[in-house]
């Protein structure tokens, strides 16, 4: 029988997306994830992935001179894995462009916007400030650009009058927790590829992402 494709999951916190990833893991058992590396020591991710017996290492980037220096120690780490795919979920770093162009194309994150608007941080704020009406995550291919690369899928939620940081914050996580389980489902069945900084899903081109409902 093959082998289900591989998985790597970077994260620095929290890490409730790489849980949906693992119970998704443990309900299909289509991917299996085998490794997760943490830029941040003793995060609740690390806890996640050992009590599902995942291989954790952390590489601290507080311990690296050098941005270069830090992503040679994590591609070196990733590579001892022999991933498929590469999954960013909540991992907090800057990757430099010769981090990209190693995994370029194997490469995803999911941002809590609605890309292109409000790369960056303080997503949710940015998005009561400017008034508007629908708020949402999306995930994309990684590229040199910060949160630029070309997005796959997005889920949406509209704005109410009563909404805070903090209320859009939780109500976007349970939605990214179905979103991502989603993506990664596509890529590990083989439907999406990044050609040219553009998505295929189903050989394809996409004008617009894919909506996760
Ligand atoms: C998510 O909201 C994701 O969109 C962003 O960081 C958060 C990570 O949360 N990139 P968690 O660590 O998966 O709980």
């Amino acid at each position: 029988m093959n082998q289900p494709p591989r998985l790597v999951v970077l994260i620095s916190g929290a890490g409730s997306n790489l849980q949906a990833l693992i119970e998704q893991q443990q309900a299909h058992q289509t991917f299996e994830i085998v490794g997760v590396l943490s830029n941040r020591p003793q995060v609740q991710g690390l806890t996640r992935a050992s009590a599902a017996n995942i291989a954790t290492q952390v590489v601290d980037h507080t311990q690296y001179p050098t941005r270069e220096a830090f992503d040679a120690e994590v591609a070196k780490v990733i590579n001892t894995w022999q991933p498929d795919w590469i999954i960013l979920a909540g991992y907090m770093r800057i990757m430099t462009p010769q981090l990209v162009q190693q995994f370029k194309g194997k490469l995803i994150n999911i941002h809590p916007s609605l890309l292109p608007k409000y790369p960056g941080l303080r997503t949710h704020q940015k998005a009561l400030e400017a008034g508007d009406h629908e708020h949402g995550s999306s995930v994309h291919f990684v590229t040199e650009e910060l949160d630029g690369g070309p997005v796959i899928a997005q889920i949406k939620t509209p704005i109410t009058a009563q909404d805070t940081e903090q209320s859009l914050v939780e109500r976007l996580k349970t939605l990214e927790h179905r979103l991502y389980p989603q993506v990664v489902s596509w890529l590990v069945q083989g439907q999406l590829r990044l050609q040219h900084d553009n998505v295929y899903f189903n050989d394809e081109e996409l004008s617009t992402p894919l909506i996760v409902t």
